[in-house]
């Protein structure tokens, strides 16, 4: 999955017109029970004759869904005209859910403005960077820095708070849909420059800090300063993000604090991320959020669960703690190169990788297509007759698979020893200057992911500024800013017996984008007891060998030097380029009561596993489960009652799988048994 949806979006959209706590289970004042696991699926009602809504509700009730989300495009049924809302329809649409059991998410519906708005303040649309305004006729067309546009978004959450703030049977509120855009207008540079002088405070600070009499580049007045448009000076383009990141935050908080004024606290607030999406600093815009949510799409193909897993554990990360599967995909998208079919079983090993991961709650888009607009070919839960496709049975499967152990999952989470972490600014700092076009920094990421996902149950994503207390292993693959702060917290990591294992471009920029005036990976050397002395973007493979056996390095390799004589080299490279040749390409080395170890090439998956194992070993991490068969993947969420085990095969033959002690399989309702045998694409959830 890696989300190359994101880039198709920002495609679509730019050329085609274009913990570790549980997630809250807010009470509700209705009577009515909310479930352990939800189910549900994007519903609108706006789309269909109200004599359509009850048989629609009945088959989602018979298929064990619990909640739907509703009006997250519907601001023009909502407010048909300026100031004249109509909300009896949606008031209707959510009591009748409430009828069949179905609690709703109300989405505000901001991602689509309507074209009488649009139309009458066409300052309210975004500016591409050409200068052309986005025309009416596709969503997203708003601009986000726009104060006109804001108030009417304040406006419209106002009244939908206002309407629903207290309804019991809705529970939880979706703010605008997937943020992706940006605009390059005037006021939106205006406010960029803004931004930018309370940072700076001084012009001599920003010149300083980007290096701009490289160029000429320098500025005398904040007025100069552009929006960067394709390749700008690293400072600028950080920066833009890091405001754009403000800015969807505080776009954001516009309609949070509106539907805080009106509405229940139990109703929470969340957003539908897309994954590893870069558009913005996520950790940012899920600041002032209850919850993070997500939209899982495969996209073309088949399931991946080490990048299924590894997107739902980032999402996870913007919070820490247990997030939604806002939307998915009931079969097929219609937005990828080959818009396939996932096989029968897979949508529900795909519901349960979501849960095993940390997922509360798994959601269908769509339940049925639209007759018109743009996604027609989309998949669906009922076809446009309204009787249902091929895949409702194994929906109806999944509901019933929530329903047996909603209970036992309820309030647990999963909580890891293990902590990845990931930063967006080292994020684009690679993208922009890969150095090779070969550099997938995702790619990069997930070769440390996969093979240590195999040996340990749970591994957080998080922010590198995040604690670190109460994790043994903490990798950083990609970790190409070290702001000082940042050092500090992974240095007072190591010293108290924590091992972090740095990956290739480390520690080589500031906070600033600018290089730092040492070696890699700057403060973080000393530590390490030695330094990168170059980096090499490789054209032909490098021989490594060492303790994780004999392997090629491809793509990227860095030259190590050791600095103190007790710094371990664990691999080394043979003979190629010269300059590498019998140099370090692993180093470790002990400092205050734990251990910082260097990995400066891209090594391949066979060492990569080797790696994993002995990172494992030396940090002391544990799992419960060894000698899981391959394709099968274990995940542990934890509760008051203890440990409860989702096993998923995800192999296409049944597999026997060794249990660490008597468990009982509650979802097959077995007796406890020291062993269990699943189907293909079958899962098991294992208490005590
Ligand atoms: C999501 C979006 C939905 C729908 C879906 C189709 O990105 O939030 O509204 O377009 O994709 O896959």
């Amino acid at each position: 999955m890696m989300r190359t949806r994101s880039l198709v979006v920002l495609c679509v959209l730019v050329f085609s017109c274009l913990l570790l706590s549980a997630a809250p289970v807010p009470q509700t004042s209705s009577n009515q029970q909310q479930p352990g696991l939800f189910l549900g699926t994007a519903w609108y009602p706006e789309q269909w004759p109200e004599s359509r809504w009850d048989a629609d509700l009945q088959l989602m009730q018979n298929a064990g869904i619990h909640f739907v989300r509703i009006a997250e495009f519907a601001w023009s049924t909502m407010e048909p005209q300026e100031g004249q809302y109509n909300f009896d329809w949606l008031e209707k649409a959510v009591s009748m859910a409430q009828k069949h059991g179905i609690f709703v998410v109300m989405g505000t519906p901001t991602a689509a403005p309507p074209a009488w708005l649009t139309s009458k303040y066409p300052e309210t649309l975004r500016m591409e960077p050409d200068g052309q305004l986005v025309k009416h006729g596709n969503r997203q067309h708003f601009d986000f820095t726009n104060a006109r546009y804001r108030e009417f978004c304040r406006q419209i959450a106002t009244e939908m708070a206002k309407r629903f703030g207290h309804n019991p049977n809705v529970i939880g509120w979706q703010i605008d849909n997937e943020y992706a855009t940006y605009s390059y207008d005037p006021e939106t540079q205006r406010q960029f420059q803004q931004w930018l002088k309370k940072k700076y405070g001084t012009l001599d600070s920003l010149n300083q800090h980007w290096t701009t009499a490289y160029w000429s580049q320098t500025y005398d007045t904040w007025e100069e300063i552009p929006i960067p448009v394709g390749y700008n000076n690293p400072g600028l383009m950080l920066e833009w993000k890091r405001f754009v990141s403000d800015t969807y935050r505080s776009y954001q908080k516009v309609q949070i604090d509106a539907i805080h004024q009106y509405a229940d606290p139990r109703q929470w607030i969340t957003h539908n991320f897309m994954g590893w999406f870069d558009g913005f600093d996520h950790y940012t815009v899920s600041a002032d959020l209850d919850m993070a949510s997500w939209d899982n799409y495969v996209g073309s193909g088949h399931l991946d669960p080490a990048g299924q897993g590894m997107t739902h554990d980032l999402t996870r990360g913007f919070k820490r703690k247990n997030f939604w599967v806002m939307e998915t995909q009931p079969g097929n998208v219609n937005w990828h190169a080959i818009n396939n079919v996932l096989d029968k079983g897979e949508v529900r090993e795909m519901a349960w990788g979501d849960i095993g991961h940390g997922a509360d709650a798994v959601g269908y888009w769509q339940w049925r297509s639209a007759l018109g607009g743009q996604e027609q070919y989309h998949g669906t839960l009922v076809g446009p007759d309204g009787t249902p496709m091929p895949l409702y049975p194994e929906v109806v499967q999944i509901g019933a698979d929530f329903a047996k152990v909603g209970d036992v999952l309820r309030g647990t989470s999963p909580v890891a020893q293990v902590a990845f972490l990931y930063s967006y600014d080292s994020r684009w700092a690679i993208d922009w200057q890969k150095h090779t076009k070969e550099y997938d920094q995702l790619a990069n990421f997930k070769s440390y992911y996969r093979p240590l996902r195999e040996l340990v149950d749970t591994i957080d994503i998080v922010n590198p500024s995040a604690p670190l207390d109460g994790y043994k292993l903490v990798v950083a693959p990609n970790l190409n800013l070290l702001p000082e702060p940042v050092a500090k917290n992974l240095l007072a990591f190591v010293q108290a017996g924590g091992h972090l294992v740095l990956g290739p471009r480390s520690g080589m920029k500031d906070e600033y984008n600018a290089l730092l005036p040492e070696r890699q990976p700057g403060p973080l050397a000393p530590a390490l007891g030695a330094h990168v002395e170059q980096y090499y973007a490789l054209d032909e493979p490098v021989p490594v060998a060492g303790d994780f056996g004999s392997a090629e390095s491809k793509i990227w390799a860095e030259l190590l030097k050791s600095d103190a004589p007790d710094a371990k080299t664990l691999e080394t490279y043979g003979k190629s380029n010269g300059w590498l040749d019998g140099q370090p390409a692993v180093i470790t080395h002990n400092y205050g009561k734990g251990t910082i170890t260097y990995v400066a090439a891209w090594l391949p998956d066979n060492a990569m596993n080797s790696l994993a194992k002995w990172m494992v070993d030396s940090s002391g991490v544990k799992s419960a489960f060894t000698n899981v068969p391959a394709g099968v993947e274990v995940c542990r969420r934890v509760g008051k009652a203890g440990d409860v085990f989702i096993v998923i095969n995800h192999t296409k033959q049944s597999q026997k799988i060794a249990l660490p002690y008597a468990m009982k399989d509650q979802l097959h309702g077995t007796g406890s048994s020291q062993e269990i045998e699943l189907q293909a694409r079958d899962v098991a959830v294992l208490t005590k």
